[in-house]
């Protein structure tokens, strides 16, 4: 901080804040009696804020992203270095970052070949939507224009992504969306909606019932996320994933899978969330840990089957696809994700996230012996949740206030942790966990002994 300004001289900063910053997601009103939270210095999975207090972050960066930790000055420099070189240039000239980046995703997804920059999760999700639409027109006669979205995912904040947002708190007020995005039901077993042994199957069928409602011959594309994330942390039944699939094929519509959470080694084992399933996917898109917040920069993956249609017609000028992102060609975006995939190859972060999120898990599995209130503990890797209810047997919600109050002791006891808000009515009640890969024993069991107090503190 030292040459914006001193740390002598935070109060200053928090009252420039207070005066002249809108936050993401915050009512202010709360800001004029309480200081709001300034972030001042991060290292390994920690950060201080203004007034010096240290916390243990367990969801990287608030919303699942810093992957590799704060301070790293391996990807500071990679990103200086770039930017002396060449910091920018319209994304229809290509970059040696881009290119060698471009080269080394591709290596990690079997089946994918091209990749499409952007800068935000939203805008990569909307690129799919837009080729979407340009197949339709171009190669299906207008038909198959269709998009579904599945209950309780979340793609992103503009009006397009937000037209398929399966969390109605997120889309609620900022309507009206355009026409074509069609919602499937969601298939957490844990909130059942079939009873039935084979839930997986079932859940995944539903998505059939509503194209042939729909029509097949209108629907295109159904875009899913692996593990739900700001929706429950969700994990997919089994035998979900490969139903999902055959319907696909059977129906040829394209499969968009959001890896804009899951993506980059968050769900451990596999580089991508996919890939736990065995599916391939048409489009993959990705975001927040592709370059752990040093950068902004995200991805639209998909495959040479796809990427075909856009250039088959040379002679028509209208055929490519038109789409312009102008910070798609900062150079900063690459730089930073090519630093990025080394340290999680080098560190073995990879690993390291599967085995600190069993630990995880067991951790919450344990806590949910002492504490009643915890209904359900869900996720895969890194990236957990608890579902709270105020009575296992009728699994009414626990009050969302109650929920964040827990989040508020925990931040109390030095551990930031996330719960799902203004997301779902009713069900704002999962406390989420997405440390950075990093993450050693010592902090996996501080989170959850900080939950446990707090759940104790709270609930009793
Ligand atoms: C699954 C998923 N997709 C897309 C997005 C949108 O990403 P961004 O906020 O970078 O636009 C998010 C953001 O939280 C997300 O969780």
């Amino acid at each position: 901080m030292e040459g914006i300004v001193g740390m002598n001289d935070m109060s200053r900063v928090v009252e420039a804040d207070r005066a002249h910053v809108w936050h993401h997601l915050s009512q202010h009103k709360a800001y004029e009696t309480a200081d709001p939270r300034v972030i001042v210095e991060g290292k390994g999975i920690r950060v201080w804020d203004a007034k010096g207090k240290e916390y243990i972050d367990a969801v990287a960066g608030g919303v699942w992203t810093v992957n590799v930790g704060y301070g790293r000055e391996s990807i500071a420099n990679a990103v200086r270095d770039q930017l002396m070189k060449m910091n920018y240039f319209a994304g229809a000239a290509g970059s040696v970052p881009g290119a060698i980046f471009a080269q080394k995703l591709i290596a990690k997804m079997p089946g994918m070949s091209r990749v499409y920059y952007s800068n935000s999760g939203s805008e990569a999700n909307e690129k799919v939507y837009k080729m979407v639409r340009q197949i339709a027109h171009k190669h299906h006669g207008g038909r198959k224009w269709k998009i579904l979205y599945r209950d309780r995912d979340y793609h992103g904040t503009t009006i397009g992504t937000l037209a398929t947002s399966g969390q109605d708190q997120r889309a609620e007020q900022y309507g009206p969306y355009p026409d074509g995005f069609v919602r499937v039901p969601h298939c957490l077993e844990y909130r059942k909606q079939w009873d039935v042994e084979n839930y997986g199957e079932r859940a995944a069928d539903a998505i059939e019932e509503v194209i042939l409602r729909e029509g097949p011959d209108s629907v295109g594309c159904l875009v899913l996320e692996p593990v739900t994330a700001g929706g429950g942390v969700i994990t997919p039944p089994k035998g979900y994933w490969e139903r999902v699939q055959e319907i696909c094929r059977k129906y040829d519509i394209l499969l968009h899978i959001d890896e804009v959470v899951c993506g980059m080694g968050r769900t451990g084992t596999h580089w991508f969330g996919y890939q736990h399933y065995g599916i391939q996917p048409d489009f993959v898109t990705m975001a927040k840990g592709l370059a752990s917040g040093y950068a902004a920069i995200s991805c639209t993956v998909t495959t040479e089957r796809v990427f075909d249609y856009f250039k088959s017609d040379a002679a028509d000028p209208m055929s490519y696809f038109r789409d312009i992102s102008t910070f798609g060609g900062c150079t900063s975006g690459p730089a930073a994700a090519l630093e990025n995939m080394r340290i999680i190859e080098d560190e073995g972060l990879i690993e390291n996230t599967a085995r600190m999120g069993d630990r995880c898990f067991a951790n919450l599995q344990a806590l949910m012996e002492k504490h009643k209130i915890i209904g359900d503990v869900r996720g895969k890797g890194l990236f957990l949740g608890a579902e709270l209810v105020a009575d296992r047997g009728t699994k009414e919600p626990a009050p969302e206030k109650l929920v964040q109050q827990v989040v508020a002791e925990c931040a109390a006891h030095g551990v930031i942790i996330g719960a799902t808000n203004r997301s779902l009515p009713g069900l704002n009640n999962t406390l989420c966990l997405s440390p950075a890969l990093i993450a050693t024993s010592d902090d996996i069991d501080q989170i959850t002994d900080a939950i446990d107090k707090s759940l104790t503190k709270v609930f009793g």
